[in-house]
């Protein structure tokens, strides 16, 4: 096919890509031509333990299918780890295109239950793991002026997901994150956008329920739009994107009209107007909080 989209001269890092989501992502980027860091840590779904196997293997799986790759198993977790993982692939291909943050952990609590150890390893993987990971290759993508990143949220904070309150906070931090680099990436050609997936994996295979019957469940069905969103044709800058089973659609964050009465905001103007302050009738989606404010502008014409 000549209109084929090709990564060829690209590096890429694929965080977790030992398993799951990270492994189709990888695999697919090295089948069109990309230089693949298959990086994991290793370790068990809650985040314990390492082992250098998860990377290796889909590192071989790639040679065996006729691409490039190398293995990398430091964490994502530190800014250490963040430094070492990007050294990698500067030490085996000598640049780094594309960053696709997808490494994670589950430990899941109700609220009443959460204490730092389920806190803090959960924000240190998704949270701070995207941002020590992008943060080591930005210098680099700046310099060449060029970038491509993707960062993994999740349904479970963007809309919430009993007994998630930790991955819900990472996960939504993670869109907080990718809205601003989107701002500080732009005039360099640096794209960053968030994936919402999926899949059938280890992390969710118990979770799953009546959908891994009822749906086809693969990861590879999540992996084009990545791939996509990592193309050098890439137009979007700090979008958010769901894919699952097959179904790929956009998330967005909106704001509404709402209502406009500073000479006499009161407490009971608010009551009386709640239904209008809610109306999703006209929203805007705005692009930047200064577009949010915006709408203020509108407002007191
Ligand atoms: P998975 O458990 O199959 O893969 C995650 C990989 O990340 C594992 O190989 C693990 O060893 C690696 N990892 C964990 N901590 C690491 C660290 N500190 N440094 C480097 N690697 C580390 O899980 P899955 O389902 O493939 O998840 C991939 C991403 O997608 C995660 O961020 C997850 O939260 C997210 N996600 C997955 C969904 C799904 O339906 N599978 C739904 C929503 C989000």
């Amino acid at each position: 096919m000549s209109d084929m989209l090709r990564y060829d001269g690209r590096v890429a890092v694929v965080t977790g890509g030992g398993n799951g989501l990270g492994r189709a992502h990888a695999m697919l980027l090295a089948s069109r031509g990309a230089k693949v860091v298959v990086n994991d840590l290793g370790g068990a779904v809650d985040g314990s333990g390492s082992s250098a196997t998860a990377a290796e293997r889909v590192v071989a799986e790639i040679v065996e299918a006729g691409g490039e790759a190398v293995a990398d198993r430091n964490s994502v977790s530190t800014v250490e780890g963040g430094q070492a993982i990007i050294k990698t692939a500067l030490d085996a291909f000598g640049r780094v295109d594309i960053v696709v943050n997808n490494a994670g952990i589950l430990r899941d609590k109700s609220f009443k239950n959460m204490s730092p150890e389920f806190l803090d390893p959960v924000l240190d993987v998704h949270l701070k793991g995207a941002f020590w990971v992008t943060q080591a290759a930005w210098e680099l993508m700046r310099e060449q002026k060029y970038g491509r990143i993707v960062n993994t949220s999740s349904a479970a904070g963007i809309f919430g997901n009993f007994g998630q309150t930790n991955y819900g906070a990472a996960k939504m931090g993670i869109v907080g994150f990718t809205n601003v680099l989107k701002q500080e990436g732009q005039k360099y050609n640096i794209k960053a956008n968030v994936l919402a997936p999926g899949a059938k994996t280890r992390m969710t295979e118990e979770l799953m329920g009546p959908m891994a019957t009822q749906f086809r469940m693969e990861p590879e069905l999540v992996s084009p739009i990545v791939a996509y969103l990592c193309h050098e044709s890439c137009k979007v800058n700090g979008e958010i994107y769901s894919a699952a089973a097959g179904r790929v659609g956009r998330i967005f964050i909106g704001a509404t009209k709402g209502v406009f009465n500073p000479d006499s905001m009161t407490i009971e103007y608010i009551r009386d107007h709640f239904d209008e302050i809610r109306d999703t009738e006209g929203y805007i989606i705005p692009g930047s909080a200064m577009e949010e404010m915006g709408l203020l502008m509108k407002a007191k014409k």
